[in-house]
């Protein structure tokens, strides 16, 4: 969906960033600014500002910052129109309505149908659970050690043993036998007619990362089988993009996620504290979940079963989260079966003392593999050393090869060199794209380079933002086209265009990016640190050369485009050779 710029800034304008902001965050002012404690990580004392005036917010601890649209992009974890809605919605402006075709804007009914039918049957499963009907179940939670905020935090419930009894409530209610087949909450057959899926279980509502309830699993309170019934998958439910757990872990202030099999390690490990705790939904860890975890952390730590299908599952989900960039750590709940019976028998000391001592994933996959050789005799050991080998073959970096490599070397004994000439060996031989030892390309330079460049950009832009004085300076050696990338090119053109009109608005620049990755990139650009350097006369340096550097790059990609007929460009090119000779004796003064 299309929003103008107007509209935008109009809701963004009619939204005060302190006011906002107070809503989640305590705020003190001191001086011109407001500060409380910062809501994205852990800290003691508050560095976390937000300022009236350029209605941004920045934290001197973590660097994290935006307008009131990113704020609200990162706290709440909403998409940018998701954000927009919002905050229109608070200052009561109107968005115009989204021109849907006519099965859109029926599947989006639909959704929104399933979704309220899911919250009644949860509201329902609730109530069940307290009253006299639910008091077995209610003993089952209490004997699983569950305290009564806990259940209330997750909402448990019990589906009593009446055959349709949701099904008649959910019907008096006024919502349609079709929405609730496929809300997945009742099944349908000829002779018996509808009813209830989910029957004497205790139940655990599902909930996707906005808590809004998507779909159930329900267990049984003996041995019955199966021992979880899960909701089929439907419009709202999708098993492989949602975690469940997610919605209280993704504020938890850790950098890592635990990951676990079942919903009563989750609820375990947050009654004890572990509230970063995650569970997929009775299905193997998926590319999707492990996208999903990307958005809020770099690091799981797999809380597997310990038995085998466990270790077989955690050796699984390693390379799946590697793929997108996630470390994978691996906690063993040796003698227990799991963190729930672990946490009961040793408590939570004790699991943190596990994570502790959390081993890496592919040193435990080695550990793993090692039961299937004959570790003592020659021949066992090096069949084992081939194996491993060959598995180091698939770390593409070097740098990270080899800091395997030296692990396994040290772990198992033998020689590094000895390891890493096998491990080429073994690439050259696999047809793999080139042997490992081969220095790194110009290519791999080249991107630290471009790196180092985006960068540099940056933190000029962050300049010119920040400091008028120092724009004033500048002006007329960098211009927009010296940027690189559309995306800080454009920001740089808002920006100078605001300069001119003499009405600078950081926070309306975002308006203009409507992409949520941009929107956290361009963010980004208003909490670069730029103020670290101790002295004024460091800094002052430090910014010369970046300008120095910045035009420099414009200078050679210029030359680089330029068709060697083409005099006028040349022309410009000598010029900007010249002014760059001018820029070195320039001294740019910061106060
Ligand atoms: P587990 O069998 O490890 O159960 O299944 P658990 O979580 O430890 O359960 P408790 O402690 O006995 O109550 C792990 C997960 O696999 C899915 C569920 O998501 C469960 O939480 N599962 C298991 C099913 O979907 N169906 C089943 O029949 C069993
Ligand atoms: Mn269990």
């Amino acid at each position: 969906m299309y929003y103008s710029d107007e509209l935008i800034e109009e809701v963004r304008s009619k939204n005060d960033i302190v006011d906002v902001i107070s809503g989640y965050v305590r705020l003190q002012k001191k001086g011109r600014d407001y500060f409380g404690l910062c809501p994205f990580h852990n800290e003691k004392s508050p560095s976390f500002s937000v300022s009236r005036g350029k209605q941004m917010y920045y934290c001197f601890g973590c660097g994290a910052g935006g307008n009131v649209f990113t704020f609200l992009m990162e706290y709440e974890n909403y998409s940018f129109s998701e954000a927009l809605k919002f905050l229109a919605d608070r200052a009561g402006v109107e968005l115009p309505a989204q021109e849907y075709s006519k099965e859109a804007k029926e599947r989006a009914d639909t959704k929104a149908i399933l979704l309220e039918i899911n919250k009644a049957a949860a509201q329902y499963y609730y109530v069940q659970l307290k009253n006299s009907q639910g008091a077995q179940a209610f003993s089952y939670l209490k004997n699983r050690e569950l305290s009564d905020d806990t259940i209330k935090a997750f909402g448990l419930g019990y589906s009593n043993k009446y055959s349709d009894d949701l099904y008649q409530y959910l019907r008096s209610k006024g919502y349609q036998a079709d929405m609730i087949a496929k809300a997945g909450l009742i099944s349908v057959d000829e002779r018996q007619g509808a009813y209830d899926k989910f029957w004497n279980r205790v139940m655990f509502p599902i909930m996707d990362v906005n808590s809004r309830v998507i779909g159930f699993g329900g267990r049984v309170m003996g041995d019955g089988k199966p021992k979880y019934l899960n909701s089929p998958e439907t419009m709202i439910f999708d098993k492989s993009r949602n975690l469940y757990g997610l919605h209280r872990a993704r504020s938890s202030k850790k950098p890592y996620f635990l990951l676990c099999e079942g919903y009563m390690d989750v609820i375990s490990l947050h009654q004890a504290g572990f509230t970063n705790a995650v569970a997929s939904l009775g299905t193997a860890l998926t590319p999707g979940h492990a996208s999903l975890i990307k958005r809020y952390v770099q690091e799981v730590y797999l809380t597997y079963d310990s038995d085998e299908a466990g270790t077989r599952a955690a050796l699984r989900a390693v390379p799946i989260l590697k793929e997108v960039g996630i470390t994978a750590k691996i906690i063993r709940m040796e003698p227990y079966k799991d963190p729930d019976e672990f946490i009961k028998n040793l408590g939570a000391d004790a699991f943190e003392e596990r994570i502790h001592k959390a081993r890496n994933g592919f040193m435990f996959s080695l550990e793993v593999l090692e039961k299937n050789y004959d570790m003592n005799s020659p021949e066992g050991k090096t069949d084992f050393m081939r194996e491993t080998a060959r598995r180091l073959t698939e770390f593409d970096e070097e740098i990270e090869r080899n800091n395997y490599i030296e692990a396994v070397a040290s772990a198992y004994h033998v020689g590094f060199e000895d390891l890493r000439k096998l491990v080429s060996k073994t690439a050259v031989r696999a047809g793999q794209a080139k042997p490992a030892e081969r220095p790194k390309t110009a290519n791999g330079r080249m991107k630290g380079k471009e790196d180092g460049m985006v960068k540099s950009q940056k933190i000029l832009l962050t300049w010119l933002i920040e400091d008028e004085a120092i724009f004033r300076q500048i002006e007329q050696y960098i211009t927009p086209a010296d940027f690189s990338g559309d995306l800080y090119r454009t920001v740089a053109e808002l920006l100078y265009d605001q300069y001119e009109a003499g009405d600078v608005n950081p926070a309306k620049i975002m308006n203009h990016f409507s992409d949520e990755e941009e929107h956290r990139e361009v963010a980004s650009l208003f909490h670069t640190k730029i103020r670290e350097l101790t002295t004024v006369r460091e800094q002052e340096k430090a910014l010369m050369e970046t300008v120095i550097r910045v035009k420099n790059h414009s200078i050679e990609e210029a030359t680089k485009n330029l068709e060697s007929t083409d005099m006028k460009g040349l022309q410009r090119l000598m010029n900007a050779k010249r002014e760059l000779q001018d820029l070195q004796k320039l001294h740019i003064s910061i106060n």
